[in-house]
């Protein structure tokens, strides 16, 4: 498989997906083959070029070219890992059960557009939820509606901020992004026609 990787941030996703890819050596099922930010000066770019990776600022206005990027690199699975752009339908249609997304709450809780970054973990506090984590998922037209894939608990304290409870948060990500994405790309993962999940094992 020929993995693509999309963000706006610093890339801690994206640099938990490589790491993971580089430990499997030959066993990995995906090669990370490209990845894409629509800021120009986004550690996940910087985190690419020095992995001799393509790494390609797509402006935000110019998402119709995302799929002819992703056709000259013969992506065949996407990662968006933080990336705040909405994917062009056609996109989300041709890879539909073939791209995935980190949410960093419980959704369908604590999900929708304008819900990222710290203002999740503050609604997670205010709402006075004990549980939190993340949640990765398909991508469908709608964000953060997809098919759920997989989930992690991270309890919250007492003493947590939206900054303590956001880094409990990441830190789930990056073990449970890298092992969503290993289930897709070796197959094991699939997205059923009556939008079900399968192939993910129970934890
Ligand atoms: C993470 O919090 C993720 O849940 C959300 O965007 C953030 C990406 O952070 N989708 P990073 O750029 O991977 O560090």
């Amino acid at each position: 498989a020929r993995l693509a990787v999309l963000a706006s941030g610093s890339g801690s996703n994206l640099q938990a997906i490589r790491d993971d890819l580089v430990a499997r050596g030959a066993a990995a099922s995906a090669d990370l083959a490209l990845v894409v930010s629509d800021r120009r000066a986004a550690g996940a770019l910087e985190r690419a070029r020095g992995w001799t990776i393509p790494a390609v600022h797509l402006p935000k206005d110019e998402g119709a070219t995302l799929d002819r990027l992703l056709r000259e690199h013969a992506i065949t699975h996407i990662a968006l890992a933080g990336y705040l752009q909405l994917i062009p339908p056609d996109v989300v249609r041709r890879f539909h059960g073939r791209m995935l997304n980190v949410h960093p709450a419980l959704l369908p809780a604590f999900g929708g557009p304008g819900m990222y970054g710290a203002r999740v973990h503050a609604a997670v506090l205010a709402a006075g939820a004990r549980v939190s984590g993340p949640t990765v998922h398909f991508v469908s037209e709608h964000y953060d509606e997809g098919a759920i894939v997989a989930q992690w608990p991270v309890p919250v304290r007492s003493t947590d901020t939206p900054e303590s409870l956001g880094a409990r948060v990441l830190a789930a990500e990056h073990k449970l992004y890298p092992w969503s994405i290993h289930l897709l790309t070796s197959g094991s993962l699939t997205l059923g026609p009556d939008g079900r999940v399968h192939g993910v094992p129970d934890i």
